[in-house]
């Protein structure tokens, strides 16, 4: 299994381009099984993610076409099979997220049910009552999530998710544009990748309004067409690279990325002592040389603090001067890093969902195993601020969501290497 070796050195500098977003590309790819004539998407990132999601449409016999730059072309239309194994669904949760769309096209599904994570249970019980309140009728039996909807199809309704649920809203979205009628999705999620696949159903001729805010209204259409339609670029990977920089006390530009979709964390940065100046596609960080202060960040969802920013934080305040407290409020389980940290010489306490940290000048080096996607990436940065050699094991939980990190970092200037196991 392939490791990453990391020689803590000194500050990142230079520039880099972000890629399209894996959360967004994803929802997008199966909103693609709703058009009867085929999508073309650019942009797309090259992550294991967006591949099993890729071979996860194949297996349901949709033809995907992939040209060199990742632009994919998607022809639904020879679709045999509804159904989205267990092999495939056990490796990537987010498979679930063709159930909305299988139903209100094809008006069955059977989806393996997604098991928890490292950071938590992540139940399904909201898509799933959102869907039987469409006059879906689902049964779970021998693992899998048997959906099929009334004669006529799904029809319209109005539901309250009594959770935020940024999945729950992209699949129940997914389903109202193709139902028999007016649908309102109430306390929905307003995560910049939920405005990104709506804008693409608007394209392909849904109907859809409050994009953006926590009520959405749609209209249910009688067929959508296929379209041509660009990614959003990833937030979460920019706010990564962002915050290895202030952490490393470097100066970094990001190319291809979108301020207006992280406010959140931009202001976490200035308050770290960033200074940030943002353009249409860019952003520009700057520590000069100086020490990041410790921040303190309630997780919450947007446009709040992002949950998948939270770890990439803890490892900055780390190494920063002062204190500071970061509490976990959207997955029960997502603190887990703090105890790799810890082994290259945190300073980090837990009180229930809120990590206490008092930074240190520099960590120590030492082998961690990474145990989810967001904490491998903390675990990247702790490497880069340590003295000595950090060797990070299982980091295909890093190759899910981050496209040629190593290449990226080395255009940085760091001294990282991907070693075989
Ligand atoms: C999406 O996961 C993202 N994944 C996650 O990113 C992200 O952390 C999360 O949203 C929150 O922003 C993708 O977009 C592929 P949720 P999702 O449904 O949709 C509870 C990453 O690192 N809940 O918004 O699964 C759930 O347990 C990944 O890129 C229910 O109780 O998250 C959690 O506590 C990790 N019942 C909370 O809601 C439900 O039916 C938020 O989960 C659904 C969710």
């Amino acid at each position: 299994m392939d490791k990453l070796l990391i020689t803590g050195g000194g500050p990142l500098r230079g520039e880099i381009r972000i890629s399209g977003s894996k959360n967004s590309a994803l929802p997008i790819l199966a909103a693609t099984l709703l058009a009867e004539t085929p999508i073309s998407l650019s942009n797309l990132p090259h992550l294991n993610d967006i591949t099993t999601m890729l071979s996860l449409l194949r297996c349901m016999g949709v033809n995907v076409t992939v040209d060199e730059r990742m632009r994919v072309e998607i022809d639904a239309s020879t679709i045999r099979c509804y159904e989205a194994p267990y092999e495939l669904v056990k490796t990537m949760r987010a498979s679930i997220l063709v159930l909305g769309p299988l139903l209100s096209r094809f008006g069955e599904a059977d989806v393996s049910f997604p098991g928890g994570c490292a950071i938590g249970s992540r139940p399904v019980d909201i898509h799933l009552r959102g869907l039987e309140a469409m006059g879906a009728h689902i049964e779970v039996d021998g693992g899998y999530i048997r959906a099929r909807a009334p004669d006529g199809g799904l029809r319209g309704a109005r539901f309250l998710m009594d959770k935020v649920t940024v999945g729950g809203t992209e699949n129940l979205l997914m389903a109202a544009v193709l139902a028999n009628g007016h649908s309102v999705l109430e306390n929905a999620a307003r995560e910049p990748e939920i405005v990104d696949l709506a804008n693409c159903l608007v394209s392909m001729g849904a109907k859809i309004k409050g994009i953006g805010t926590d009520r959405l209204e749609v209209e249910g259409v009688s067929s959508l067409k296929g379209c041509e339609y660009s990614v959003m670029p990833d937030r979460i990977e920019a706010g990564t690279y962002l915050c290895a920089a202030a952490a490393t006390r470097g100066s970094i530009k990001l190319k291809d990325t979108h301020a207006d979709s992280m406010e959140s964390v931009l202001i976490k940065l200035q308050e770290a002592g960033a200074e940030l100046e943002v353009g249409e596609n860019w952003i520009r960080l700057d520590m000069h040389g100086q020490r990041p202060q410790g921040v303190s960040l309630r997780t919450a969802p947007h446009p709040a603090f992002p949950t998948d920013m939270q770890s990439q934080f803890m490892a900055m305040n780390a190494v920063a001067s002062g204190a500071s407290k970061v509490t976990e409020t959207i997955f029960e389980n997502r603190l887990i890093q703090v105890h790799e940290l810890n082994r290259m010489g945190a300073n980090i306490a837990l009180e229930g969902n809120t990590a206490l940290i008092t930074g240190v000048e520099r960590l120590k080096a030492a082998p961690v195993m990474a145990s989810d996607l967001r904490a491998s990436a903390s675990l990247v940065i702790a490497g880069l601020v340590a003295d000595g050699e950090t060797l990070i094991d299982r980091i295909y939980h890093i190759d899910r969501g981050y496209e040629c990190i190593e290449e990226k970092l080395q255009l940085l200037g760091a001294d990282i290497r991907r070693v075989a196991g």
